[in-house]
Parts: structure tokens; C-alpha cells; sequence
């Protein structure tokens, strides 16, 4: 039988990240059509599988990663006995910071909640998208799902370890470039990096977080009253206090240095960083950026917000 494609989003984080995992706000853009699932009930047991990735397996409790999460899903919704195969169709690169992973995780609860009538309203969805983040890096601020469920400009922050989200109002479409350094970085990895140095330097870095919260307090306000040039500045200082975590790698910079010297109006990396991609504001010039950066090897996106 044909089944019906769901999807999800991806997202962007405009600033934010790392410090939105300590109770600081952060503001992220849906990157739209990301993810698409699909789920067929035939054949025995329980497969997933990802045309694009090669990947093919069964879903078992006990086994890490991608299946054993799904397995935990099925259990949860009380699925675990169907046959099915859940196919999925992702549309951005893996591993990138542009929340492939909870775009995939919304768009299979999308189509399980279609096959199987189980009634979830977005809600419902995204706190199941969670609890899959949580079992893939531990410590989530739960942004990334959020933006993949709701697929709108938010402000998200954690207030006493629960989610408080808004839709940010763009007067215009915000213009992106998206710099992708083709070096796959794991956010699990790179938050417990941060928490590392967190812990053993707490108020150092509770201080960084303080200024990368003001900072995107600060863009929030731009953002909703169109300075862009404002933005752009901010996203620049964003950026000094991310490298200050050493979340930089020399192809982030690198981006970053031509997206600068070919006009944007801010850039900084995007997502956990240690590699993935990072962001340049470009109102008036996205193809030159976009241009820029391919002819030093990298792939880029361009995405307009809004
Ligand atoms: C990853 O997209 C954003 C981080 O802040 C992690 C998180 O919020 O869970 C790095």
C-alpha cells in the first residue's frame, strides 16, 4: 500500500546555543521540509529504513543509537508488536547542526500518528521528540525538538526545567546563508565538552552564559524591529563568545572570514559547533556569500525565514 509522507523542520539557531542548556533563552528558525517519514504496516517486525544513509535494520530494544531510541518510542505508545517499516527521506545533511536528528524523530511520530490513529496533538508530539533527544545526548534543552514541531520563529528558554516558548513576529524574511564545513560533529559531544569545563570552572563560564543570554535578548529585540544591521553585530559578538568555549574549528572560521569580507552583515557558527556549520545574515547579497563559500570548497544552503 502507499503510504503518506510527514514531515518535519530543521532549525537554526539565530544565537543562543550552549547557554540555552543552562536556563538561558535562545532563538532558532525552522529550516521547513527537513525530514520526511513514512510508515507502511507489512512485512515481520519492526524495520526502519534511510534510502539516502544506506541504512537498513530492525528495530530492537537493545541495540544503541537510531533503533534502540525507536524501540523505546514503540514500547511508550504500545506499538512494539506491529509489523511495520518506517522509511524515512531526510532532506539536510546529518550531524550539521540543523537539528537533523529531532526533525526525524517528529516526522516518524507524525506518520506513526497517522497509521495508527493514535490522536497526538503537537504537544504530545514534541515532549515524545524529547524524550528521544535526551536518550541521544543527555542533557537537551529541548529547543531543537521544539523548533522541529512547531516549524516557526521562537524564543525558547527552560524556566526551573520546563520549556517557555513564543513565536517571535519578523517584520521581513530574514535572508541566511548557511556555511556547511562538511566535518560531522555530535551535539552529545560537544555539550559535554561545555559541561565539562562547566563544572570545573562554574562561574567562569555562568558568566559567558549570562552574556550570551543578553546577547540574544538584545537580538530578539532586533529581530522584531528589523534593525539588521543591530543583528548582524550581535550575532558577531555571539560568535567571540562561542569560540571563547572553543566550539570553533578552522573551517567554521574560515567560513565565518569570507562571509564577513563579502558583506554579511553577521556570522557566527550555528548548533553545537566543533564542526557542523555556522550562519551568515545576508539581506542584500546571499548569492555572493553563498558563491564565496563554494568556491573554497564548502556546500552551503540558503534559507529564507519567514
Ligand atoms: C543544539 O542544536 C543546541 C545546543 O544548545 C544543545 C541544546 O540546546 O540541547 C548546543
Amino acid at each position: 500500500e502507499a503510504g503518506e509522507r510527514y514531515a518535519a523542520c530543521g532549525k537554526i539557531i539565530l544565537l543562543g546555543e550552549h547557554a540555552v542548556v543552562y536556563g538561558r533563552p535562545a532563538i532558532a528558525l525552522p529550516i521547513p521540509l527537513a525530514v520526511e517519514a513514512m510508515v507502511r504496516r507489512e512485512g515481520q517486525g519492526i524495520n526502519i529504513v534511510i534510502p539516502r544513509w544506506g541504512l537498513e535494520q530492525p528495530v530492537h530494544a537493545n541495540t544503541q543509537g537510531l533503533s534502540g531510541i525507536l524501540a523505546k518510542i514503540l514500547k511508550d505508545l504500545d506499538l512494539d508488536r506491529e509489523n511495520m517499516t518506517i522509511e524515512v527521506f531526510p532532506h539536510i545533511p546529518r550531524a550539521m547542526g540543523l537539528g537533523g536528528s529531532s526533525a526525524l524523530a517528529v516526522a516518524i511520530l507524525r506518520a506513526l500518528d497517522a497509521q495508527f490513529d493514535l490522536g497526538m496533538d503537537n504537544s504530545r508530539i514534541n515532549e515524545l521528540a524529547y524524550e528521544c533527544e535526551k536518550a541521544a545526548h543527555g542533557t537537551p534543552s529541548g529547543v531543537d525538538n521544539t523548533v522541529a514541531t512547531y516549524g516557526t520563529p521562537l524564543r525558547y528558554q527552560q524556566v526551573d526545567g520546563k520549556p517557555i516558548f513564543r513565536d517571535l513576529r519578523l517584520t521581513e524574511p530574514l535572508q541566511l546563508v548557511v556555511g556547511i564545513t562538511g566535518r560531522e560533529s555530535l551535539t552529545a559531544d560537544t555539550v559535554a565538552q561545555v559541561r565539562n569545563a562547566w563544572t570545573q570552572h562554574p562561574d567562569r563560564y555562568n558568566s559567558i552564559f549570562d552574556q550570551i543570554g543578553s546577547l540574544t535578548e538584545a537580538a530578539e529585540q532586533a529581530l522584531e524591529q528589523g534593525k539588521l544591521g543591530d543583528l548582524g553585530d550581535l550575532m558577531n559578538l555571539c560568535h567571540g563568545y562561542l569560540n571563547a568555549l572553543q566550539l570553533s574549528t578552522p573551517e567554521l572560521e574560515e567560513l565565518i572570514h569570507i562571509a564577513r569580507a563579502n558583506g554579511a552583515l553577521g556570522a557566527k557558527l550555528t548548533g553545537g559547533g566543533g564542526g557542523g556549520s555556522m550562519i551568515a545574515l545576508c539581506p542584500d547579497n546571499p548569492d555572493a556569500v553563498a558563491q564565496a563559500m563554494q568556491a573554497a570548497g564548502y556546500e552551503t544552503l540558503s534559507v529564507t525565514v519567514g
